[in-house]
């Protein structure tokens, strides 16, 4: 059910691509959607992908791939998150792609998010909040993020991200810290607080970068606007 959801999703985002584009590739099963329908569409377009498995997949499906800040700008990008809350705000980056995610979207002219309708939320928070840090000290910098959750009423400590045992590791050889923050009343003043800590690379909160959403439902692909 959810799946058909992405699915339509993305299928409505890769109708919007048109010829000649520079197309940002996001990450996550909604993005892949994404990818595929628009590989299926055979346009001569460029793909700056946001991840090293969307690469291989979008490769893999005969896309041409560019890097970011190769060439002319990105004009559209699309990609999935973890939560849609007011005004578009968003978490990403449960799948650790956040960095490279926020590079592209930010170089990017225009945002779609596409999503399942169960990521819409009323306040963000719910899921947990990924925050990417560089390994050297990564315990003393999970501390100060402590610190800069509870400046802002958030009194939990960030859990670092295992894979069988293991921590995880970004595509940029970082580590990643889940905080579980329940309710993010404020997120403008936790991505300010978070992104005031060294050895804090960057986090999942995108605030004011999508221009819109296409969310699959049981009735069909809608569109939210901030
Ligand atoms: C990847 O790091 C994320 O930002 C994804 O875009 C997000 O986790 C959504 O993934 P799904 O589409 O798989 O739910």
């Amino acid at each position: 059910m959810s799946e058909d959801q992405k699915r339509a999703a993305g299928e409505a985002a890769a109708a919007l691509v048109k010829p000649g584009m520079v197309v940002g590739l996001g990450t996550g099963s909604t993005a892949a959607w994404f990818v595929r329908a628009l590989a299926a569409r055979k346009l001569d377009i460029v793909g700056v992908p946001t991840s090293q498995a969307t690469a291989e997949l979008a490769a893999g499906l005969g896309l041409r791939l560019g890097e970011l800040g190769e060439g002319k700008g990105i004009d559209l990008t699309v990609d999935g998150a973890d939560e849609i809350g007011p005004g578009l705000s968003l978490i990403k980056g449960g799948g650790a792609a956040l960095l490279r995610e926020k590079l592209v979207w930010e170089a990017s002219k225009s945002c779609v998010v596409i999503a399942d309708a169960a990521k819409t939320v009323k306040t963000l928070g719910k899921f947990p909040l990924p925050i990417e840090v560089v390994a050297f000290g990564h315990k003393t910098t999970a501390a100060r993020i402590c610190d800069a959750l509870a400046e802002c009423d958030i009194g939990i400590a960030p859990i670092l991200r295992r894979k069988d045992g293991e921590p995880v590791k970004t595509d940029g050889g970082n580590l990643i810290y889940d905080a579980h923050c329940g309710r993010i009343e404020e997120p403008a003043a936790l991505a300010a607080a978070l992104k005031s800590v060294t050895g804090v690379v960057d986090h999942g909160l995108f605030l004011d970068l999508a221009d819109r959403a296409l969310v699959g439902t049981p009735d069909g692909v809608i569109e939210l606007e901030p």
